[in-house]
């Protein structure tokens, strides 16, 4: 039999491989038997509410946390037992991280340049050019502690990158963060991704960024994969959520008023309805021309998009028998 599929052969494309990943603390698991592998050049998003596990994720694959089981992989060293080889090739930008709040904002760059012996010419010219990349050039000699929330962020992102890593780790990056620094953030991940193959792991809990930054993105949920896929396929997955909301002037008026049939279920509100539809813009386009030929005047028109808790109630509960 002619089979290629050789499950020993080595997987050299892959920058990320976690291998049945767990980890217990007590008597629960915070991760639970999670395996996947991310592709040299990817940005794979690792989303999930608060307290799914991402963090643990994140610090099993970075060498922070050891596993109960498993197995992580960084360009196909063992996290575990070659931490140094695995440990060279990536970035760190953790939960919990700080900048040296006495060091200068140029200081904690070089400072971290040093730390991953980068020759001495070198650290200056690569600091002075990451720190030009986040707009904090002209900072360069503020306190650590002086910085916002958002500008420490960007100092913690120059320090992951001043090594050029192959595959940077990101902790949710952006949250809580102003929209000028979210936005740099996002930008320049893109960028490196994109002009240097960097292959990017981040964990977040907005479904937004996801969407926006990332190749393909996982689900976490109480500790367990619940799923993985590209950001489309699992809106797709979940194209039954999708709604129209529309309020009329008048009470009183029906669905069959204005639409040729329910398309899907159907909520009856005060003043109108809402109605569920894999394409809500077809739908808020035929009730607006049925209102109109009737002379009844909307308020409202709105098509709705399913929440990231409803694509995690819809993906969960698909994984307990229901289609
Ligand atoms: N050091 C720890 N000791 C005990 N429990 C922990 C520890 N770290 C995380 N947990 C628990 O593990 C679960 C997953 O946490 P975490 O990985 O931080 O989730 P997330 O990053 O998705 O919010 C949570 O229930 C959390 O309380
Ligand atoms: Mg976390």
């Amino acid at each position: 039999m002619a089979d290629t599929n050789l499950p020993n052969a080595p997987r050299a494309q892959s920058a990320i491989v976690a291998e049945s990943l767990t980890r217990n603390f007590g008597d629960r698991a915070a991760v639970d038997h999670v395996s996947f592998e991310v592709t040299q050049g990817e940005v794979f998003g690792f989303l999930g509410p608060n307290g799914a596990g991402k963090s643990t994720t994140a610090r099993m694959l970075t060498g922070f946390v050891r596993p109960t089981s498993g197995r992580a992989l960084i360009g196909g060293f063992d996290v575990a037992t070659q931490a140094s080889a695995a440990r060279r090739l990536i970035g760190v930008v953790a939960e919990e991280a700080n900048v040296y709040a006495d060091l200068t904002v140029l200081q904690n760059v070089l400072l971290m340049a040093e730390l991953h012996g980068l020759p001495k010419l070198q650290r200056l010219t690569r600091a002075s050019e990451l720190l030009q990349t986040f707009d904090m050039h002209e900072r360069k000699k503020q306190k650590g502690r002086e910085l916002s929330k958002g500008l420490r962020q960007r100092l913690m992102l120059c320090m992951a990158l001043v090594s050029d890593p192959k595959v940077l780790f990101l902790d949710e990056p952006t949250t809580g963060l102003d929209v000028v620094s979210t936005h740099m953030i996002r930008e320049v991940i893109q960028r490196m991704n994109r002009e240097r193959g960097m292959t990017v792991f981040i964990t977040t809990h907005n479904m937004e960024e996801a969407d926006q930054l990332c190749h393909r993105v996982a689900i976490i949920d109480k500790g367990k994969l619940a799923a993985i896929d590209t950001p489309a396929a699992l809106r797709n997955r979940v194209s039954s959520m999708r709604s129209v909301e529309v309020r009329f002037a008048q009470s009183g008026i029906q669905p069959q008023d204005v639409m040729a049939e329910p398309i899907g279920k159907v909520v009856i509100a005060a003043n109108g309805f809402k109605v569920f539809a894999p394409d809500p813009g077809r739908v808020a386009q035929e009730i607006a021309t049925r209102a109109s030929a009737r002379h009844l005047s909307i308020e409202s028109l709105n098509t709705l998009s399913p929440s990231l808790e409803e694509v995690f109630m819809s993906i969960t509960g698909g994984a307990h028998g229901s289609h």
